[in-house]
C-alpha cells in the first residue's frame, strides 16, 4: 500500500488521492444479483479500505471475488496464510527461493504476515529456518511457537553474529521483506549458489532520500548467487493449488497464523503506521464491520 502511494512505474498503477485505497478484504455480501453470489455469503477480493463496496459482475471478476470456505481457515486466516501474504510466502520462497531439504532459509520480518508462513513452511520443506525480527517477543514466538530453529532480534545489535552463530554453513535462501542493513548482512554470509527472494523493502519505503541499494552485492559473484524480485499477483491462477496445501498444514497443525486485528474504518492510517514502527505482531487486518464471523 505504501509504494501504491507512490507515483511513478511500478507493477500496479498508483492509487490517486481520493479513490478508495486499494485493498485486499473479507466481506459478507448485503445484496446481489450476480448468480454466483447470495446475501450472506462471504467473500474475498479486492474489496478496498470502506466499510460497503458495491461491485459490477465485471468489476468483481477484476477484484478477484470469490467466496471462501470457513471450514478451511477463520476470515482472517483467509487475509493471512490462505489470502495474499500466504500466497506470496508460497510462491515466493517455493517457486523463486527452489529450497531444497537440509538448506538453511533466512527470512526478515519473520514475525509478521510473510515472514510467518515462510519460515513455516521452509520446515515443512525440511529445510532450517532462521528469522530475523524486531524485538524479544516476535524472536520467542516464532521458534517457540511456530518452530523456526532460530531467530535475531535485529533490534538488539549485532545481525552479523547472529547470522555467524545460526548460519554456520551460511545462508542458502534468503527471503528479504525489508532490504537496506540487513539485505547487506545476509549478502555478506550465502552459501554457494544461494538464491535470494526479493519480495519487499519495507525499511526503505518511507524515505525521502533514494532507496539504499545493496553495498555487499558482489557476494553474489563470489558465490554464483542470484537473486530475483517476485510479484504474488504472477501467480494467481495457480492459487487454489497453494490454498489447498496451506489449509491442509493448519488443519493438521503443521502450521499457525497470527492475525492482529484493529477495529474502526477511522483507524485505518494509525494501523497502517503499525506496519513500519513494527507494533503489529502477526497479520495486520483493519476490522470496519461489526461481524464478519460465520458464513452461509
Ligand atoms: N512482492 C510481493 O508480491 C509482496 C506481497 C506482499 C507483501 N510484500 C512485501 O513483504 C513485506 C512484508 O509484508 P507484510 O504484509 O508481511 O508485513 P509484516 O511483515 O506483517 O509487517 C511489516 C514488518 O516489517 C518490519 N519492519 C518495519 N520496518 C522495518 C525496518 N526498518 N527494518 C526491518 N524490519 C522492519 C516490522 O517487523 P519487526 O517488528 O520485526 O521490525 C513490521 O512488523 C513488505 O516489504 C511488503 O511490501 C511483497
Amino acid at each position: 500500500m505504501r509504494g501504491w502511494m507512490n507515483e511513478g512505474k511500478s507493477y500496479i498503477p498508483p492509487v490517486g488521492i481520493g479513490e478508495v485505497m486499494r485493498a485486499g478484504g473479507i466481506g459478507r455480501v448485503v445484496a446481489s444479483t450476480h448468480a454466483k453470489f447470495a446475501p450472506g455469503q462471504l467473500v474475498s477480493g479486492s474489496l478496498g479500505v470502506q466499510s460497503y463496496a458495491t461491485l459490477t459482475a465485471e468489476q468483481a471478476a477484476r477484484a478477484g471475488l470469490v467466496k471462501i470456505d470457513t471450514r478451511l481457515g477463520t476470515p482472517t486466516q483467509w487475509l493471512n496464510v490462505l489470502g495474499m501474504p500466504g500466497m506470496t510466502a508460497y510462491f515466493g520462497l517455493l517457486d523463486v527461493g527452489q529450497p531444497r531439504a537440509g538448506e538453511t532459509v533466512v527470512v526478515s520480518g519473520a514475525a509478521g504476515a510473510v515472514g510467518q508462513t515462510v519460515g513455516q513452511l521452509a520446515r515443512i520443506k525440511g529445510c532450517r529456518a532462521v528469522g530475523i525480527a524486531g524485538g524479544r517477543a516476535k524472536c520467542d514466538w516464532v521458534v517457540n511457537e511456530l518452530g523456526f530453529d532460530a531467530c535475531i532480534d535485529y533490534k538488539a545489535g549485532n545481525v552479523r553474529a547472529g547470522l555467524k552463530e545460526h548460519c554456520p554453513k551460511g545462508v542458502d535462501v534468503y527471503f528479504d521483506n525489508v532490504g537496506g542493513e540487513i539485505l547487506d548482512e545476509v549478502l555478506a554470509r550465502l552459501a554457494m549458489k544461494a538464491r535470494i527472494v526479493i519480495c519487499g523493502a519495507i525499511s526503505q519505503y518511507n524515505n525521502t532520500t533514494p532507496v539504499q541499494g545493496p553495498r555487499n552485492y558482489l557476494s553474489l559473484l563470489v558465490h554464483r548467487a542470484r537473486m530475483q524480485g517476485m510479484v504474488v499477483f504472477d501467480y494467481a491462477d495457480r492459487f487454489p493449488q497453494a490454498v489447498t496445501e496451506l489449509a491442509t498444514c493448519l488443519k493438521d497443525g503443521r502450521m499457525k497464523s497470527r492475525e492482529d486485528v484493529v477495529h474502526g474504518f477511522d483507524r485505518f492510517p494509525e494501523a497502517l503506521n503499525r506496519l513500519f514502527t513494527g507494533e503489529n505482531f502477526g497479520k495486520l487486518v483493519l476490522q470496519v464491520a461489526d461481524d464478519v464471523t460465520g458464513s452461509r
